[in-house]
């Protein structure tokens, strides 16, 4: 099959689309014929080498680590999928990617919902994962107010969106030319920046509930003073979290709480409550472009790779 991979750390350089040997479903994973596969900072983190440490790759690496296609394998024990289903999902947790290619294995997916096109549905499942996981971390509920510090990107709108349906009122950090995208959203906007807390102030009266900080941006001392609790505060991209206090939530390997985010996402998009927002879209051999658009920083929505 084809795939885009690469075969040391280093920039955008080192992807190249190539010939490489298929895979095949495991029990209780589909393999796709992909369609659409999202880009996460994740993907140029673990390509240049910035988490050798923590997270070393093996070689040949093919980037991409959620996808939508058309199931063309179904593993031992799986039921209620069949070849030829239109599925988005996650590729297996330990492979860190595997979904730029003609094919890719999953190990947690839903339906595709009829709301969605193949571009909106590979970019998808990610962050219905990270955003599942963190309200479930967060106990969010009906009736709290949830603070975002960058709402506007891929995670960002989709948690603000799974927040909306569970009843939550949302705020959410960005720059201003993005107000307008949030405030269609649902979300009250607010700009991020030092004096985030009496830019707040004002529009919780009630107060914040519960935060979390997608960005990562070194803000963690002043959202743990808005809330006044540091166990209200979740950070999926801040390393500082241990001096705060803060817990930092991440995927680990094995069944994730965000899973069960994921035929939910599918519900939500039928009844017009989720839309997966588009940053920018690729071809498969664009890749490197795509990846620098990530690393850009100011994504609006999520950037997605189509695979042909
Ligand atoms: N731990 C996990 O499980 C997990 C999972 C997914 C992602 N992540 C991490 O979470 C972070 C967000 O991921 P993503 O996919 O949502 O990224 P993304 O789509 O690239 O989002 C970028 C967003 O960040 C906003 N931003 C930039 N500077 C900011 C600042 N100083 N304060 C607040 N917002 C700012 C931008 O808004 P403007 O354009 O308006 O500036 C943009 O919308 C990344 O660091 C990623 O690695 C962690």
């Amino acid at each position: 099959m084809f795939a885009m991979r690469y075969h040391r750390y280093g920039g955008p350089e080192v992807l190249c689309l190539e010939e490489a040997e298929e895979p095949h479903a495991g029990p209780g994973q589909v393999r796709v014929a992909v369609r659409a596969t999202g880009v996460t900072p994740a993907d140029w983190y673990l390509r240049s080498g910035m988490l050798r440490d923590t997270a070393p790759l093996g070689f040949p690496h093919i980037p991409g680590m959620d996808a939508a296609g058309t199931v063309d394998e179904v593993g031992e024990g799986v039921v209620g999928t069949a070849v030829g289903d239109a599925v988005f999902g996650l590729v297996p947790f330990a492979d860190r990617g595997g979904a730029a290619a003609r094919y890719a294995v999953l190990e947690a997916w839903a339906h595709n919902p009829r709301a969605w096109s193949f571009e909106e549905a590979g970019g998808a499942a990610g962050n219905v994962d990270t955003a599942t996981r963190v309200l479930e971390a967060l106990e969010a509920t009906e009736g709290m107010t949830l603070l975002i510090e960058g709402a506007a990107g891929g995670v960002g709108t989709v948690t603000a969106q799974l927040a909306r349906a569970r009843g939550l009122s949302v705020i959410g950090t960005a720059s201003e030319g993005n107000h307008g995208f949030l405030d269609r959203l649902g979300v009250v906007p607010v700009t991020y920046g030092p004096g985030l807390a009496e830019r707040v102030a004002p529009l919780a009266p009630h107060g914040i509930d519960v935060v979390l900080d997608a960005a990562g941006k070194g803000s963690l001392a002043e959202l743990v003073a808005i809330t006044g609790d540091p166990r209200r505060v979740i950070t999926i991209a801040d390393f500082d979290a241990d001096r705060h206090g803060v817990r930092f939530s991440r995927s680990e390997a094995g069944a994730s709480p965000g899973w069960a985010g994921l035929p939910l996402a599918a519900r939500l998009a039928d009844q017009g409550q989720l839309t997966i927002p588009l940053h920018a879209v690729f071809a498969l051999k664009e890749t490197a472009s795509a990846h620098e658009a990530s690393a850009a920083g100011h994504a609006r929505g999520k950037i997605v790779i189509t695979v042909p």
